[in-house]
């Protein structure tokens, strides 16, 4: 099976049939990092505002842009290979098949944010991924470890959905109606939870205020241990996975209302805000927004007894037609344990599913989305950045290093060791049959 850039090059040149949601996907990403005006770039985000504070790339030298796919190979080898254990490459599994190659580790964020910490005696941690989850790595990795992002413009439209004075405004607000006393079990009125997918400053905010990180595949784990500690639940940026895991863990939908930043009390009444489990704030990923109830139905219809599986990034009604829904792992695992063959329809990101489809000929492994649009962000990542920056550490030189000052990394690792304690499982990961 050819790999995802592949398939785009070929849909693009009119050699093979298919749809892609944009053909500025066949150009090197470099091309967008020089327009004048900031973008996620093509894909499944390009339509999302993009803050104006986010970090852009800028023009990398012509000998990356300019080399053949067989040259960036031979170098990015040659450069790991002269840099030994100095160096460890670590690939999220949205990355293009073109770069997760070279990974040490491959794995989802939480496993990721691990393998951060996994080899000490490596100078740098080059992270094939996006910028929360490099910040993360800076965050957990010994002090003189340099965390590089080899494209600093692969960021997360979700992420940057929710920002730190957005948030603590909101947090103002609530503080303002509930007050801060604890009701007589001792718990809070609120805690703030925010998605890994987010900033170094909101897990800083989190900690700073009795709350905590989660990830997709331990998000009930940590709505259990917030449940503990307090009335209600602030969960920040994606309204989906917070939704879908506290559904699954019993709160009434009734009890989760949306927070807008951009409107008083969120646009809620006060006595919405009294009465809620869990305040939902109004951020979503682009790429998982893509799949709907009706492709879900198509597939049922075309395979009988296939098996759904879909990340709890989807929309609710999406995660509720779905035979199961967890992480990028949890997928993962949940096809590599099927015994008999088994048609799965995927609802996560094309690089993935199409890599899991190559993995396991034995099955049927579609995604549900029949047009092919990776996340925009994830695919801002190409072997010419990695060989560039891979080369800059062979000749003594750190390009493109994320670092997080003191005064939010030490916070914001609180809250990150609160979470690498949360074991991943629960009711956000719902198995087949359940
Ligand atoms: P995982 O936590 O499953 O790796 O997902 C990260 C992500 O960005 C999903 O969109
Ligand atoms: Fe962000 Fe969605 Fe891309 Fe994940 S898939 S990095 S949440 S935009």
């Amino acid at each position: 099976m050819s790999s995802v850039d592949t398939t785009i090059q070929l849909i693009s040149a009119n050699e093979i049939d298919g749809e892609v949601c944009s053909t500025d996907l066949a150009e090197g990403p470099w091309v967008f990092d020089l327009l004048a005006e900031p973008g996620y770039g093509p894909g499944s985000s390009m339509h999302d505002e993009i803050p104006a504070e986010t970090p852009r790339q800028g023009e990398i030298p012509a000998e990356y842009r300019e080399a053949s796919d067989e040259e960036l190979e031979a170098r990015i080898f040659a450069a790991k290979e002269t840099l030994g254990d100095r160096v460890v490459v670590l690939g999220h599994f949205y990355q293009r098949d073109e770069v997760v190659r070279y990974a040490d580790f491959v794995g989802d964020s939480f496993q990721l944010a691990n393998a951060a910490r996994s080899k000490p005696q490596a100078e740098a941690i080059v992270f094939c991924g996006v910028h929360f989850m490099a910040e993360t790595a800076d965050i957990l990795a010994r002090p003189d470890q340099a965390v590089i992002l080899p494209n600093l413009a692969a960021g997360c439209s979700m992420a940057d959905m929710a920002d730190i004075d957005s948030v603590a405004e909101c947090w103002e607000q609530l503080e303002a109606l509930y007050g801060t006393e604890p009701d007589a079990d001792g718990r809070v009125p609120v805690i703030p939870v925010t998605y890994m997918n987010s900033s170094a400053a909101l897990k800083g905010f989190c900690a700073e205020h009795g709350g905590i990180v989660c990830t997709s595949s331990n998000a009930a784990t940590v709505l259990e241990w917030a449940f503990e500690r307090g009335q209600r639940v602030l969960f920040f940026p994606d309204q989906h996975l917070g939704r879908n895991t506290a559904k699954a863990m019993g709160v009434p939908v009734e009890l989760m209302p949306m927070w807008n930043p951009r409107k008083p009390l969120g646009g809620n009444e006060a006595q919405e805000l009294e009465d809620a489990r869990v305040i939902l704030w109004h951020g979503f990923c682009s790429v998982h927004k893509r799949f709907t109830v009706g492709q879900i139905e198509k597939a049922r219809a075309e395979f009988p007894g296939v098996q759904v599986l879909v990340h709890p990034e989807c929309p609710m009604p999406v995660v509720d037609a779905a035979d199961a829904a967890g992480s990028t792992d949890f997928i993962g695992k949940a096809i590599a344990a099927a015994t008999e063959p088994t048609t799965f329809a995927i609802g996560t990101e094309i690089n993935m599913v199409n890599r899991l489809a190559a993995q396991y000929p034995q099955h049927r492994i579609f995604c549900l989305d029949p047009v092919i649009c990776p996340c925009s962000t994830m695919y801002r990542i190409h072997p010419a950045y990695l060989a560039w920056v891979l080369e800059g550490l062979v000749r003594g030189e750190t390009i493109n290093r994320i670092r997080v000052a003191d005064d939010v990394a030490v916070p914001a690792r609180v809250a990150l060791e609160r979470m690498l304690a949360a074991r991943p499982g629960g009711p956000s990961e719902r198995v087949i049959g359940d």
